[in-house]
């Protein structure tokens, strides 16, 4: 079955063409980093507006690549939820209207499974080790940290979420209150590798033992408390590059830690890694650590994967319409969760 997966739920415009929800035949992100950078977030309403220019060019150079025509496609999947409504709005809207027009199923699929499904993805035909059901995955992004049990495909359970900011969010802001752009996660990765994590010890918010539920805007306070106590003059860039890899250690810490917690209170061995944050170096780094350490297993997909696509979606799509289900006219997303 070959699906056309669309997303567009928060500042990347993404499609691709997958086979049977593994094989990639193409996919194709248009980034809004540049638009959104001079506010250092993402604006909703441009987000949206500027999907609807890309959704079109970006969807006909995913089919071209593929070497496919919309007739070839057998269904499509669309992210339905959670992330910007408007920005939602366009992806669904144009998935609804090409289903409609060119009589093809269509579903809905919710962005946080899609997540993990990327880690089955695979461009080259190559045999590849996969993690075993059931597993625990950390999605990790801008918009999201949670942690889920995946029982099947299309058999999710948040074991935990965040309280407040998602994990990307906390990089990106730290980054701002830095002066180092945005997106911040990919500079704080960067600027950390030469920077001491030691130089402050920020509090881990592990919220409790045991507890599978994250809070990171505490931390993100402590920096600009940090950042306050230069007076707002000009840090010096190795106290800027310090306080970068403080904060990224008192984040991944707190991932790692609770992935671990996750894989025991599960008794699962493997765990999977996904969103904008997996591609954080050091993440990566302690993630390996901590799984040989526990003899648990690591799947993390390739950072193209692991950041918005239209592949993951596709793959997810694929598994939801094996199960029968086709989405409606309605706007609800309708996740799959037990909680
Ligand atoms: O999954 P994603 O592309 O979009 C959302 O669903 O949010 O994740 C984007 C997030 C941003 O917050 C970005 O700063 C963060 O992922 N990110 C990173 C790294 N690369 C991207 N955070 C830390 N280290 C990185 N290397
Ligand atoms: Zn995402």
């Amino acid at each position: 079955m070959l699906v056309l997966g669309i997303e567009s739920s928060c500042d990347d415009t993404g499609a691709a063409v997958v086979r049977d929800g593994r094989e990639v035949l193409s996919t194709v992100v248009a980034s809004q980093d540049t638009l959104h950078a001079e506010y250092g977030g993402v604006v909703p309403e441009l987000a949206s507006r500027r999907h609807i220019e890309t959704i079109i060019p970006v969807v006909e150079e995913a089919l071209k690549r593929a070497e496919r025509g919309i007739d070839d496609i057998d269904a499509i999947g669309v992210t339905q939820g959670p992330g910007l409504v408007g920005s939602i709005l366009v992806g669904l809207s144009f998935a609804k209207a090409v289903a409609y027009v060119k009589d093809k199923p269509f579903v809905g699929v919710n962005h946080i499974e899609a997540h993990p499904l990327a880690v089955f993805l695979d461009e080259g035909g190559e045999e590849k080790e996969v993690p075993a059901f059931p597993f625990v995955a950390l999605v990790v992004s801008g918009g999201h940290t949670s942690l889920l049990l995946v029982e099947d495909y299309t058999d999710f359970t948040v074991l935990g979420r965040t309280r407040d900011d998602a994990a990307g969010e906390a990089f990106d802001k730290v980054a701002k209150l830095l002066g180092l752009g945005y997106p911040g996660g990919v500079a704080i990765d960067r600027l950390s590798k030469e920077g001491d994590p030691g130089y402050v010890e920020f509090t881990r918010p592990l919220i409790a033992k045991g507890s599978l539920e994250f809070s990171f805007s505490g931390l993100k306070t402590a920096v600009l408390n940090k950042v306050k106590g230069f007076g707002g003059g000009e840090m010096p860039p190795e106290v800027v590059r310090n306080i970068a890899a403080s904060f990224q250690e008192a984040v991944v810490d707190v991932l790692v830690e609770k992935a671990a917690w996750a894989l025991e209170a599960t008794s699962t061995r493997d765990l999977v890694v996904a969103g904008g944050v997996a591609c954080n170096s050091r993440l990566r780094k302690k993630l390996k650590d901590m799984a040989e350490m526990e003899g648990a297993r690591l799947f993390v997909p390739p950072p193209r994967f692991c950041s918005d696509n239209g592949a993951m979606v596709a793959a997810c799509a694929y598994h939801l319409l094996k199960r029968g289900e086709r989405g409606g006219l309605d706007m609800n997303a309708q996740p799959s969760w037990k909680e």
